[in-house]
């Protein structure tokens, strides 16, 4: 039996990146907040973005500019008053983070060359289909620094208390305690990974903020945290869950044995970055054959162009070519970047730069209103964890962040001002968790051999391109793996690791779903055998956990 307690929290907030951490600090002006995070708090996808955050700065850029780079990127999926509210709170967002002492790069730290009074106005990177250079960074750090600002002001709030090394199992909803009235989320249940023991987090609103699942991919740009946890539960709850066959594929980690796909930032093709393919002695660009906007063409595009390439040619690497800049701009620019590469003995300056595609942003996820509020009541979901109809079938570059930005704002402001927090059911009523029957695991080989299998055949079946053929495989496959889980989950003693596995095999089961149910190839999904239907509006793929008439833990 698995040892429980219990805690009552105003705001119960699931994941610490930058959704989680600036939902958690508007929060704590309305009662108390609790933050769960599964590992170290800052170990969350925002950490290791490098981009930046995408926002209307500049006098001659324009939200009407923004709004249509994003819709066409989204390939005919993106819900438009989505796209446009979002771009346009974007700015005051954006004071918030300065507010809260975010700095972003100026000019003066970077150019080369200044025009008179330039020194302080901020740097604006560009990235794969934007029109203009509107994304905000810090240096090619910015995920770091918003972490490090944000969570230090979370650890100083005494209205805040942050549950480090804790994983959410899942969240308690009504459907679990009585079947009667509308859906509403009651909290959740928590495991503490030293000590093992399982809380049952009871609160009035509960905010996801989960982030992704790259980890459902083989090669991933993500950290290994990035398990689909959010999804997986909102799902078991009964929440409604969208597009899930839209996963992006970043066109450009980096080739090493060593680098476990570090990310070579967007915008270093932002700064001219040409990507090369070697023909004989020479390398040569290639992506003016598929895209008028080349090296800069939306995500998908390029990421396709490069599987292609690279199958065409058994090749086993496409090339950045960044030579064009001085060493001494881009260690100004990429401080990061360029360091990490010289481990790897490349020098951006005179070295071309090996780079393959891996699996890097979740597109689709829980379904989401303009106020981040999901199908069951009193739950939320924003950030990567959410789809909000912003990214549609495939997202423009650092809108990610931005997303995250306001809708963690507005998710607290119509908690605070519109929802009724008041649980349908008493504290008491609220069952601990239950282990029953369940005894220690002698079989550990279970869980490493499936997690490896899925993410195996994820990336063979499931990848860039897909076929009917090999999506029918990757079905068969993951039912059989899920039925084992899932007799293995309810007769051992849980474990993070086995909780993990069963939200990554229930995302990966999710992301086929998805992807067979859609008859035409669009955006991030492109299925071989069907066509791309040009210029035409897409509809959402809608995913609903059948209702059954049981009773949870019985
Ligand atoms: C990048 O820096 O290329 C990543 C930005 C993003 O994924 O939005």
């Amino acid at each position: 039996m698995q040892a429980s307690e219990r805690a009552f929290t105003n705001y119960l907030v699931i994941g610490s990146g930058l959704a989680g951490l600036a939902a958690a600090l508007k929060a704590a002006s309305h009662g108390a907040v609790t933050i769960v995070t599964k590992r170290q708090a800052a170990e969350c996808n925002t950490q290791y973005a490098q981009g930046g955050i995408a926002c209307v700065i500049r006098d001659d850029d324009s939200f009407e500019s923004h709004v249509r780079d994003t819709l066409e990127a989204g390939a005919g999926l993106c819900h438009p008053d989505i796209v446009r509210s979002i771009v346009s709170d974007g700015p005051a967002r954006i004071q918030d983070l300065l507010d809260w002492g975010i700095h972003f790069t100026r000019r003066g730290e970077v150019a080369e060359r200044l025009e008179a009074g330039e020194a302080e106005s901020f740097d604006l990177g560009r990235e794969g289909g934007h029109s203009e250079r509107r994304i905000l960074h810090s240096g090619d750090i910015t995920g770091n620094e918003l972490v490090r600002v944000l969570l230090e002001r979370c650890r100083a709030n005494p209205r805040i208390t942050i549950l480090e090394n804790h994983l959410a199992i899942d969240l308690i909803s009504t459907r679990h305690v009585q079947w009667q009235g509308e859906n509403c989320c009651l909290g959740a249940y928590v495991i503490d990974r030293d000590s093992r023991r399982i809380k049952t987090l009871v609160s009035g609103c509960t905010i996801l903020a989960a982030g992704g699942a790259g980890k459902v991919y083989l090669y991933t740009s993500n950290p290994d945290v990035a398990t689909g946890d959010g999804v997986a539960m909102a799902y078991r709850a009964y929440a409604e869950i969208s597009n899930m066959e839209f996963f992006q594929f970043h066109p450009t980690c980096l080739y090493h044995p060593n680098a476990k796909s570090f990310l070579i930032s967007e915008a270093v093709r932002g700064e001219g970055g040409v990507l090369k393919i070697r023909r004989g002695r020479d390398y040569v660009p290639f992506m003016e054959d598929y895209h008028e906007m080349g090296s800069l063409a939306p995500r998908d595009i390029v990421a396709r162009a490069i599987d292609n390439e690279l199958k065409r040619t058994g090749q086993p690497c496409v090339y950045l070519d960044v030579r064009h800049h001085s060493e001494t701009f881009l260690r100004r620019r990429f401080p990061n970047i360029f360091e990490k590469c010289l481990e790897f003995g490349i020098n951006m300056a005179s070295d071309l730069t090996p780079v393959v595609p891996a699996a890097h942003y979740c597109c689709g996820g829980v379904r989401s209103d303009t106020n981040g509020a999901t199908t069951v009541r009193n739950l939320y979901a924003i950030g990567e964890v959410a789809c909000t109809g912003l990214h549609g079938a495939n997202r423009l570059a650092s809108n990610s962040l931005l997303e995250a930005l306001v809708m963690a704002h507005r998710a607290v402001a119509h908690a605070a001002r519109d929802a009724d927090q008041n649980l349908p059911v008493s504290h008491e009523q609220v069952p601990d968790w239950s282990s029953g029957d369940a005894v220690d695991s002698d079989e550990q080989i279970v869980i490493s051999h499936n997690w490896d299998e899925i993410r195996r055949f994820m990336w063979d079946y499931v990848g860039i391109v897909r076929t009917n053929k090999r999506l029918q495989r990757a079905k068969n496959r993951i039912r059989m793996i899920r039925k084992e889980i899932e007799t293995y989950y309810w007769d051992f003693i849980i474990t993070p690791d086995l909780i993990e596995l069963r939200n990554l095999a229930s995302v990966a089961e999710m992301i086929i779903d998805c992807a067979l149910g859609r008859q035409e190839s669009r955006g991030l999904h492109y299925n071989a055998d069907l066509p791309t239907p040009v210029g035409a509006r897409g509809k959402d793929t809608h995913l609903r956990r059948p209702a059954k008439a049981v009773i949870w833990h019985e």
